[in-house]
């Protein structure tokens, strides 16, 4: 049985795709029992150097043809206009759509799955997150019959190989990303990563699968890395923990929790041992309890791996007469999302080395309901800016948990005390126990 594939878009991944097809299609026949045909790739620039040479007569310019030649079109143009025009037309066609499209499918997903439905048409986006590791198949298959309490991933490998080198290597934020820059793990304009926006992006899929809800993007909370002092990254690592940027989706009774922010884990938990540009995710289940996935989370060779797992999706879904529906159906579902947190907190101030200054942020807290677990100060003296003339050391405070709520406008009344130099630095901390 043969089935025609077209890909839109012939750069990092587009190329490793059609790399894979050509060079596994007997494999993937003999595994599959269907014979995946790469029929033609569109481009706008044929010349440009490529990892793997397109046939010359499988190219084209004009994506036109790939709809009119395929059974399955495969979007990897990336951004949301034209990525948007191609997937719907396709749609409305009848024909099977795989995407890598995250930011796509995170800020204009219903109208996606919405046309896909309308069509009972396939769409398949596992490379959307997690880029080769098959995180989308395990909770649409492997873990379909547990109700999802938590996911926390390090979905995004730029900011996880910065962080990386901030822990293992005491660089500075700036050092880190000009050496991402060098070794062509960050882009020159690394805003989408260090801003949070790329592991945003893929905690909202995450969690619109695992809840069935669909997620309005702007509901999720996003911090990126920008701020981060190699001072915190080494004050956390003394008292036992790893900072990451976390993607967290939480179920809170009949509301979610969906958040992107620089977190400290204990250095012990899995996710703190995911070094360097690899992603990893862990899902907790009501029956299966805790799983994780790792693996390399971007690259042409490992995202056309999941692009490919979902073409023969794709293609069984074709000659399985389109008896499943595979597209994400919410039926009108949206849990509210809840934006007072509650979790752990690590607070750092600037004070005068002095008597009473301790009592003094205590007393506010406590005033808040905010209960102290620990606390570290340092016989160091820090430059803070304005405060050249004032010897400031850090004083750091582990919270227990707390509301979010409660921690703000705590934070907005200690920066007021006149021994408090400097903003507060705040980061959560991810710790089941406390
Ligand atoms: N790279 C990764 O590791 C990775 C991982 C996971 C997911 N993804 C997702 O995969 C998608 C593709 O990423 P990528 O890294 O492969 O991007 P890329 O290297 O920039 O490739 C996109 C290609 O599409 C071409 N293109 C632009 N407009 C077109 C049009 N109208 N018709 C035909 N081709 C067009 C571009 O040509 P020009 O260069 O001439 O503009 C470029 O060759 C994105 O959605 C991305 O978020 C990427």
């Amino acid at each position: 049985m043969q089935v025609r594939v077209g890909i839109v878009g012939c750069g990092t991944v587009g190329t490793a795709t059609a790399k894979l097809l050509l060079t596994n299609r007997e494999l993937i026949r003999k595994r599959t029992g269907i014979d995946f045909v790469l029929t033609k790739v569109a481009d706008l620039n044929w010349e440009k150097e490529r990892e793997f040479e397109i046939p010359r007569e499988l190219r084209t310019t004009d994506y036109r043809e790939v709809l009119s030649e395929s059974d399955i079109v495969v979007e990897l143009v990336g951004g949301k206009t034209f990525a948007k025009e191609l997937i719907l037309s396709a749609l409305e066609e009848g024909k099977c759509v795989v995407t890598a499209n995250k930011h796509l499918l995170a800020e204009e997903g219903k109208e996606i799955f919405e046309k896909a439905k309308e069509k009972n048409a396939f769409i398949g986006f596992e490379a959307s997150v997690g880029g080769g590791i098959p995180v989308i198949k395990a909770l649409r298959e492997g873990l379909v019959g547990n109700r999802i309490k938590n996911i926390l991933g390090i979905l995004n490998g730029t900011t996880n190989y910065i962080l990386t080198r901030m822990f293992e290597g005491g660089l500075g934020l700036e050092e880190a990303l000009s050496e991402a820059q060098r070794l062509g793990y960050a882009e020159a304009d690394p805003s989408l990563d260090i801003d949070g926006w790329d592991a945003a992006h893929k905690i909202a899929i995450l969690a619109e699968l695992a809840y069935g809800s669909y997620i309005d993007f702007g509901d999720v909370y996003v911090e990126g890395i920008r701020g981060v002092d190699k001072l915190d990254v080494e004050l956390g690592k003394e008292l036992g923990y790893t900072l990451k940027l976390l993607a967290i989706a939480k179920r809170v009774d009949d509301e979610i929790e969906i958040r992107v922010h620089p977190t400290f884990i204990h250095t012990e938990e899995a996710l703190a041992k995911v070094s360097g540009v690899y992603n990893a995710v862990m899902i907790e289940g009501d029956f299966v309890g805790k799983t994780m996935f790792y693996g390399r989370g971007a690259g042409g060779h490992p995202t056309a791996s999941a692009v490919v797992s979902d073409i023969v999706d794709a293609g069984k879904f074709l000659l399985c007469e389109k008896r499943t529906p595979v597209y994400v159906d919410w039926e009108g579902r949206k849990l509210g999302v809840r934006k007072n947190f509650y979790s752990r907190y690590y607070l750092r101030f600037s004070v005068p080395d002095k008597p009473g200054v301790l009592a003094s942020v205590a007393r506010v807290l406590a005033e808040h309901n905010i209960s102290i677990a620990s606390v570290l100060q340092k016989e160091m003296v820090c430059k803070i800016a304005g405060s050249e003339n004032e010897p400031v050391v850090p004083l750091v405070i582990l919270t227990h948990k707390a509301y979010e709520q409660d921690i703000q406008s705590a934070l907005s009344r200690i920066s007021e005390l006149p021994v408090v130099v400097g903003k507060p630095v705040l980061i959560r901390v991810e710790e089941e126990a406390y």
